[in-house]
């Protein structure tokens, strides 16, 4: 069986960027706060009305099939990972899939959220192995900002997320040093109300009334110490775990590519698996929490920028509402 390169990665951000300045004129905020307790300074919000996560993907996987030296054309699958698709049916990625101009290859949307490109990676690399796709296209991508309350009530959540996308190219690979090595994901339902948006709902009649609207069930909702507590456990089990079936240790990791939450979850985690912040990609600053797109986004941005490259083994980390967390190792 062959296993499952990284053959090539890419992402997109909208133009706009929205400091937490900017935040500070829409609520009860401070550039202070939001960088003292989550690390971020600006994110990218969507330029105007009517682009989806589906065009942010566009050219991000462009980009993840050029760095592969594939033609857009040989892709066989998608999978798009979101929890702000452009419409609630049906997925993204067959919007993703008209907008590229491929044939009618198969598209799966799945909804993980921040562990999203883990749950997508297993699948891809399932797929691959077993001969079923030759060149996958793994996509995370989100616009969260036209649906986040920017007022004093929402504001602990406001602040945290941006818009973005990126895809990981993934084929199959007979290299004996290269590819997917093993992906781990978890859920537990237990925590399902403590990061959620509650309405519109199937399980209401009807799904949305004014009501909801007025009550702001439609903007997420979190229990931010929670999530934290949680993340900071999950993500140092879920590596070590991997690292452990590998026969390997911290200590052979060149490069963390963990999902951008929170800076301070992540230096949480480094410490924990005893990694030097020299081995932690953290771009948080200047995007952050793109949910789906956060860990391939940083992984294309580490490759591009020359931190990671052939050879390097890259330990991949997420956690995230469900709640869902997981963990993967590859070498690039
Ligand atoms: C959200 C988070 C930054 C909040 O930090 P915290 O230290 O837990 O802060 P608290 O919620 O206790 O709030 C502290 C105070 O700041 C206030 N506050 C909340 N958001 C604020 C904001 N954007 N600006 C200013 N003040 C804010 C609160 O109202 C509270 O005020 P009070 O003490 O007068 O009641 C933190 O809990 C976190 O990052 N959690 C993980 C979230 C996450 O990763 N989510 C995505 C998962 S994928």
């Amino acid at each position: 069986m062959p296993k499952t390169a990284i053959l090539g990665t890419g992402h997109y951000v909208p133009s706009k960027v929205v400091t937490n300045d900017d935040l500070a004129e829409m609520f009860t905020t401070s550039d202070e706060w939001i960088q003292q307790r989550t690390g971020i300074k600006k994110r990218h919000f969507i330029e105007e009305s009517g682009i989806g996560a589906s065009d942010l993907a566009v050219p991000a996987v462009k980009a993840a099939c050029e760095q592969a030296g594939v033609d857009v054309q040989e892709i066989d699958a998608i999978i798009f990972a979101t929890l702000s698709p452009d419409y609630f049916f049906p997925g993204s990625g067959c919007f993703l899939q008209r907008k590229l101009g491929l044939g009618q290859i198969a598209a799966l949307d799945i909804r993980n959220q921040c562990s999203g490109f883990l749950y997508g990676l297993q699948i891809a690399d399932a797929w691959v192995r077993t001969g079923m796709y030759r060149r996958v296209a793994l996509v995370g991508a989100e616009v969260h900002s036209t649906g986040l309350d920017f007022s004093d009530e929402g504001r602990d959540v406001a602040v945290l997320f941006g818009d973005g996308a990126a895809c990981v190219l993934l084929g199959p690979t007979d290299e004996e040093d290269r590819g997917v090595l093993d992906v781990t994901v978890h859920a537990d339902g237990s925590g399902a109300e403590e990061l959620w948006i509650e309405a519109p709902s199937s399980a209401h009649v009807p799904r949305m009334t004014q009501q909801m609207l007025d009550d702001k069930k439609h903007y997420p909702k979190m229990n931010g110490k929670q999530v934290f507590r949680w993340a900071t456990e999950k993500m140092p089990e879920a590596t070590l775990a991997v690292l452990g079936r590998q026969g390997l240790g911290p200590q052979d990791v060149d490069l963390l590519v963990p999902h951008q939450a929170n800076r301070r979850i992540n230096e949480m985690v480094a410490k924990k698996l005893g990694l030097p912040a020299d081995k932690v990609v953290h771009n948080i600053e200047v995007y952050g929490n793109t949910t789906a797109a956060s860990i391939p986004l940083a992984l294309s941005e580490a490759v591009r920028d020359g931190r990671a490259g052939p050879g390097s083994l890259v330990l991949f980390a997420a956690f995230g509402s469900g709640f869902t967390w997981g963990a993967g190792l590859a070498r690039l």
